[in-house]
């Protein structure tokens, strides 16, 4: 039995051990395990689906090899010729990898590794999401763990990027040098991602949980309303002195019925955040939904409990919970990622707004409230950047900053303390490499999900839709007055909200529209949303439209502002005024299908050659099926097992048996996790609360063997691991084997009893 299996695996094993965070590299050694043990068959499709998922790779649809990248459809050359789109495709196709980066911040170092991954395992694209993480698709799963290595050396991490799990904590991209914040929330960002990765109590949810920053309660960047917890800086005088904390919300998200978050509390001081958390997970983890997918985020729990309930529950939690020096550490160094100028300020030179670089400085540039410095956003199409793009990037913020970026909500990435002298510079090294276009928060900056390019629940082209209204725009002139340029439209393949078009001026979701025999792309048209006040409002759907009408759609809905704001009247007023039934009266031509003798044109959706279908949806995979601790924990003493017998292959005898018997007790304590999942990781505790929960109950016993195998672990207590022949060190990892096996029967069992039971 061979530890690995891929050759360029072992070489970057080699040349990256002693690089990487030394429990980052364990995991990925146990991650590589499973996903040698799935390929001989010895692990559930559904058990290994929930790892890879943890660690961000996600299963991919493939639309006949065909990817928009914002302008035209690419082919994507793809090694796997006769895999398909579609819910066919196999576990081992090539996927999506989803990359986490806390507060969306990258160093130049982490930017280079990222294009060599896109390059060398991906077709070659950065794809920057609507939560700040950087994805790749098309990794084949083969090559993640080389990439999951090359990550962790360069700090990044993938683990639960996906899955049930805390996923990447956001905060808003001006975060340390904005105007308007109360403080930079950044540090307070990163050390909750630190704190609870891969922590015990985020590791029983029934769905993700996902959590912002935002330095203020006014702009758009932290989003903090449609999040499971949002916090927004604030401060307060105490005796006289200034103290720093947050004003936490909870419960809020998008999905198909979206919930803005509601008021926790409004000052939790600094030193609460974390075990305020925590106590917060513990009740998400308790009492949050298992069974039912669609009902399983808090803000489902938070609304049948009301959020008075839920305060009392999480307090509660909080005051039981044994204090953690951890907690609090991160606030002696709280200044550790403060960035500082590289160079002297300058001269800002004159833009005149009538040529690009005006027009760029315009939209693009914002001044700093550290006078002199600026910060530039990288307009991407699309939230798209090649590999070489982001190579010259990484040199441009060496050249210009003392080095970090950040990605933003909006799809694009941002440089941070640009000199004024500098900025004509930047902006033709930026110019060279295609990245100055100047539509950054504008109607042109459209943000699309990956909708039917890639992602199994599509139903229409986001894609395609948000790249066709994107050139459009950007050559009418209706988008340089003021109140139509400072619009957003935000684009979804389905109800999920991915591209979160709830909080859009104008957003859209995909649909299908049977017309006779055919069916027809569509796209819900929701209006009334704000991304202002930290995401505000969501809007909700008026009317669909056929995909082939939007454009004509989102003009006539300018114009119609245009004409008929009174004064400097928001969009979403000027709806809410108008009326539903108005707007949607004044579209109602807009709606209409032409007949497919008529326009075949409609029954295509954008980017596409074929006729529109939704038999090719396939099963999402967001957060994966809810497994249980208990499923998790035998899969990890498997994992165990397996390493134990290699090592025992090599002759080691007396490691072998150290690991057989710590794969017994994680074995034993994934069981008794289900009755007390504060089970902690002493052997003589695990042995107790095991043979209390399923000794004496009698629940362990096997049909025919009775007490037996329960046995071979007591037995195992009881003798040790030092002084062993190597008879019994052979008996030893056949009991601690069947022992395990028995755990998994007892395990089947339980499940049984509680189907009969239902
Ligand atoms: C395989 C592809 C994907 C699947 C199957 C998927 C599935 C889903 C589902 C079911 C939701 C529902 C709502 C909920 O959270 O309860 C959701 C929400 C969301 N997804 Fe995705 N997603 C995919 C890819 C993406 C990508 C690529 C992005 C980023 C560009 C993304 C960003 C989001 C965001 C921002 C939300 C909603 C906001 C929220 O409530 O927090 N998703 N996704
Ligand atoms: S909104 Fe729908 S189509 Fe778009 S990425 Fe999310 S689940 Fe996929």
């Amino acid at each position: 039995m061979s530890e690995t299996k891929n050759e360029s695996s072992d070489i970057w094993k080699k040349q990256l051990d002693g690089k990487m965070p030394t429990d980052w590299a364990k995991d990925i050694d146990g991650f590589e395990t499973e996903l040698h043990l799935k390929k001989q068959g010895k692990i559930e499709e559904k058990v290994f689906a929930e790892s890879r998922l943890r660690y961000g790779a996600y299963g991919q649809r493939y639309d006949n090899g065909l990817r928009h990248d914002g302008k035209s459809q690419q082919k994507i050359p793809f090694p796997c010729g006769t895999m398909t789109k579609g819910p066919n495709t196999v576990w081992d196709a090539p996927g999506m990898e989803r990359i986490k980066l806390p507060y969306g911040g990258m160093t130049p170092e982490q930017m280079d590794v990222l294009a060599d991954l896109a390059e060398e395992y991906s077709d070659a694209i950065c794809h920057v999401t609507t939560r700040q993480d950087i994805q790749l698709h098309y990794v084949h799963i083969e090559d993640t763990p080389s990439l999951f290595r090359r990550l962790a050396a360069v700090g990044i991490t993938t683990k639960e990027a996906c899955g049930n799990s805390v996923r990447n904590v956001t905060a808003c991209p001006l975060a340390g040098v904005c105007h308007d914040q109360s403080f930079d929330v950044t540090p307070y960002a990163d050390a909750l991602f630190r704190y609870f990765l891969g922590h015990p109590d985020i590791q029983d949810f029934g769905r993700k949980f996902k959590i912002a920053f935002s330095g203020c309660s006014d702009h758009p960047c932290g989003l903090t309303s449609m999040h499971d917890m949002g916090a927004v800086a604030k401060t307060k005088v105490v005796n006289g002195k200034t103290i720093r904390g947050f004003e936490y919300y909870v419960g809020g998200g998008l999905g198909a019925v979206p919930q803005l978050a509601k008021l926790f509390d409004e000052f939790v001081p600094e030193e609460e955040l974390m075990p305020l958390t925590q106590a917060l997970f513990r009740i998400f983890a308790r009492y949050g939904e298992k069974k039912n997918r669609n009902r399983a985020r808090v803000k489902f729990l938070v609304r049948d409990w009301g959020i008075d309930k839920f305060r009392e529950e999480v307090l509660k939690e909080r005051a039981l919970l044994k204090p953690d020096p951890r907690w609090n550490e991160f606030l002696k160094t709280l200044n550790h990622l403060d960035e500082k100028p590289a160079k002297e300020a300058g001269v800002r030179p004159a833009a005149d707004a009538s040529t690009p670089f005006g027009q760029w400085v315009k939209s693009n540039v914002y001044a700093q409230a550290q006078k002199g410095y600026n910060v530039v956003t990288v307009y991407l199409p699309l939230g798209d950047l090649t590999s070489n793009q982001m190579r010259d990037l990484a040199s441009i913020v060496r050249k210009y900053t003392t080095g970090t970026a950040r990605t933003t909500v909006e799809q694009n990435i941002v440089l941070r303390w640009i000199p004024d002298g500098d900025l004509q510079n930047l902006y033709n090294d930026l110019k060279k490499i295609d990245l100055a276009e100047p539509h950054a928060a504008t109607i042109v900056d459209i943000t699309a999900c990956p909708g039917t390019d890639t992602c199994k629940l599509g139903t229409s082209a986001s894609r395609g839709l948000a790249g066709e209204l994107m050139t459009r725009l950007a050559e009418q002139q209706i988008i340089h007055n003021e109140a139509i340029r400072n619009l957003r439209i935000k684009v979804s393949g389905c109800f999920n909200s991915c591209s979160q078009h709830h909080i859009a001026d104008m957003g859209f979701y995909g649909v299908g529209r049977k017309a006779g025999n055919h069916v027809v792309p569509h796209f819900q048209l929701v209006l009334g949303g704000q991304m202002q006040k930290n995401g505000g409002a969501n809007g909700l759907a008026i009317t669909t439209i056929p995909s082939k009408a939007i454009p004509a759609t989102v003009t006539r809905l300018a114009n119609m502002y245009l004409e008929g704001r009174s004064g400097d009247e928001s969009f979403k007023s000027f709806i809410e005024r108008t009326g539903k039934i108005a707007v949607k009266n004044a579209l109602i031509d807009l709606a209409q299908i032409p007949s497919y003798e008529e326009n075949k044109d409609y029954y295509v959706d954008w980017g596409n050659v074929r006729e529109f279908t939704t038999s090719d949806i396939g099963v999402g995979e967001c957060a994966g099926e809810v497994v249980s601790l208990t499923d998790m924990g035998l899969k990890v003493a498997d994992r165990e097992m397996f390493e134990s017998q290699v090592v025992y292959e090599k002759g080691d005898l007396n490691k072998a048996v150290v690991a057989a018997y710590g794969a017994m007790l994680r074995a034993a304590q994934a069981l008794v996790k289900s009755k007390n999942i504060d089970i902690s990781e002493n052997p003589e505790e695990i042995i107790n609360e095991f043979n209390k929960y399923f000794c004496e109950t009698g629940i362990f016993y096997d049909p025919f063997m009775g007490n037996q195998f329960a046995k071979y672990l007591f037995k195992a207590q009881e003798e040790g691991v030092d002084n062993i022949s190597a008879d019994r060190a052979h008996q030893r990892m056949e009991e601690a084997q069947l022992f395990i096996d028995a755990a998994h029967g007892c395990n089947i069992r339980m499940g049984m009893q509680q189907q009969a039971a239902q």
